[in-house]
């Protein structure tokens, strides 16, 4: 499916932010390990949490739902070994977090994904699990992935290599299903959702501060049941509101209950230092997630040399942010992001393979871009390819808001991924997306 975003005027509104594609596969995760009655509020019916759900009732969970309320229930037998193949569509997370709760109860199974998550480097969580003790096979440390029975060990301490929330939290879960305890060192502050899940539901986790900044310790105790869990809303589908917000002329949007997460939402720090008009209000605390309400308005920005220690609290924004920057007086330099070479696509060739057709001048590094912005409007006759990623599609749709004609995204079909209504939020803001043959 192609779709075209058309030029507009302004943007004006309010919406409620899409629940949290990250915490709603988490919920799930540790809400079926918990094995209790338990209503969520504010799942994001999307197809990667969908496909953990699925993958979560085969391992034996019971996990039913109607409009976007999902009913966890209490089971006999808590988990069991799947009779099919466990299939976890695009998404990593779920990929990911799955092999940590599968190794910790020592199952046998096999995951396997779509073309894109085939083609994404499992070894980051491999290597750790086998250490470990898990039993896991694979051709060349990729999905598919078979898992057989086996008994991980007490007291691991692993210091991560890269920093990823998908690794950390594969092996806090890792630890959490097996009962043992776990000490895990990255080396740089990545999303912390889980940790803040196992603290809400009682278990034993602490941080290391100052000069051991970056440790994670689990002491296994057993979690505490709760028959009601609120999912907040997602930063990431915000941010392309944000950004759209921002681009268009007299735009005023409410954005209302976004998560506001410090490690999640480095966005709001870097397009403040670009000079956005971005106000929060009414922060609260849900579910130990921080969140609130966001007030933008049309803004110029100011190319910045993104800081390094902040790319992975915005590794999912940086398309997004390059559409910011291609329309920012000046350059705006991000590097020290290699790990967008891994995502759903090649992120910085995607970005860069875009740009180009938009005639934004730009230049890509092995581990980031730098890009000279245009006060000018865009004009571009060919399509833009999406490479089927989502974040890739939603971001080339928001430029069109600063287009002549309209551009043009192939293959927007992803965007169910995690944003399955982001035409219709989008459109009653103001822009004007459309399907295109
Ligand atoms: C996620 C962590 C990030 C992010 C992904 C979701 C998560 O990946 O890019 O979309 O839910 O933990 P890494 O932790 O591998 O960087």
């Amino acid at each position: 499916m192609n779709l075209i975003s058309h030029p507009i005027n302004s943007m004006t509104g309010e919406v409620n932010c899409p629940g949290d594609k990250s915490i709603s596969q988490r919920i799930l995760i540790i809400g079926s390990l918990l094995n209790c009655d338990m209503e969520i509020e504010g799942f994001l019916d999307a197809e990667d949490p969908n496909s953990t759900l699925n993958a979560l009732n085969k391992l034996g969970a019971s996990i039913s739902r109607d409009a976007n309320r999902v009913y966890l229930n209490k089971r006999n037998i808590i988990f069991c070994n799947p009779s099919e193949d466990l299939n976890l569509g695009n998404s990593g997370t779920g990929a990911r977090l799955l092999l940590g709760l599968i190794a910790g109860l020592g199952l046998r199974s096999r995951l396997v994904g779509d073309h894109s998550l085939s083609n994404r480097p499992m070894a980051r969580v491999i290597r750790p699990l086998i250490e470990m003790g898990s039993a896991i096979e694979s051709k060349e440390e990729r999905l598919p992935i078979t898992t057989s029975a086996c008994n991980l060990s007490n007291h691991y301490e692993y210091v991560m290599p890269i920093a990823s929330a998908q690794v950390k939290s594969c092996l806090l879960l890792a630890a959490l299903s097996s009962k043992n305890n776990i000490k895990i060192t990255e080396p740089k502050i990545t999303r912390d959702h889980t940790e803040r899940m196992i603290e809400l539901f009682e278990g034993n986790i602490s941080y290391g501060q100052k000069e051991s900044a970056g440790q994670i310790e689990l002491k296994y105790t057993d979690l505490s049941p709760k028959n009601h869990y609120i999912v907040p809303g997602d930063f990431s589908s915000a941010s392309f509101i944000i950004v759209a917000s921002i681009l268009a002329k007299n735009s005023e949007v409410l954005i209302k209950n976004v998560g506001l997460n410090k490690t999640r939402a480095g966005l709001i720090e870097i397009l403040l230092l670009m000079g956005a008009n971005i106000e929060i209000k009414n922060k609260k605390l849900l579910s130990n997630e921080e969140v609130g309400d966001i007030i933008v308005k049309s803004s110029t920005l100011n190319g910045i040399n993104v800081p390094e220690n902040i790319i992975p609290n915005i590794i999912d924004e940086i398309p997004i942010l390059s559409i910011a920057a291609a329309f920012a007086v000046g350059k705006t330099t991000i590097k020290n992001a290699a790990e967008l070479r891994v995502k759903e696509s090649d992120r910085l060739n995607a970005i860069s393979k875009g740009l180009s057709k938009l005639k934004i001048n730009h230049e890509m590094f092995n581990d980031g871009i730098l890009i000279t912005g245009t006060k000018n409007k865009i004009e571009c006759n060919e399509s833009i390819n999406s490479f089927d990623d989502h974040r890739i599609a939603m971001s080339f749709l928001i430029s069109g808001i600063r287009s002549k004609n309209g551009i043009t995204v192939q293959d927007c079909k992803n965007i169910e991924t995690s944003f399955p209504k982001f035409k219709d939020i989008m459109n009653s803001l103001g822009m004007n997306i459309n399907e295109k043959n």
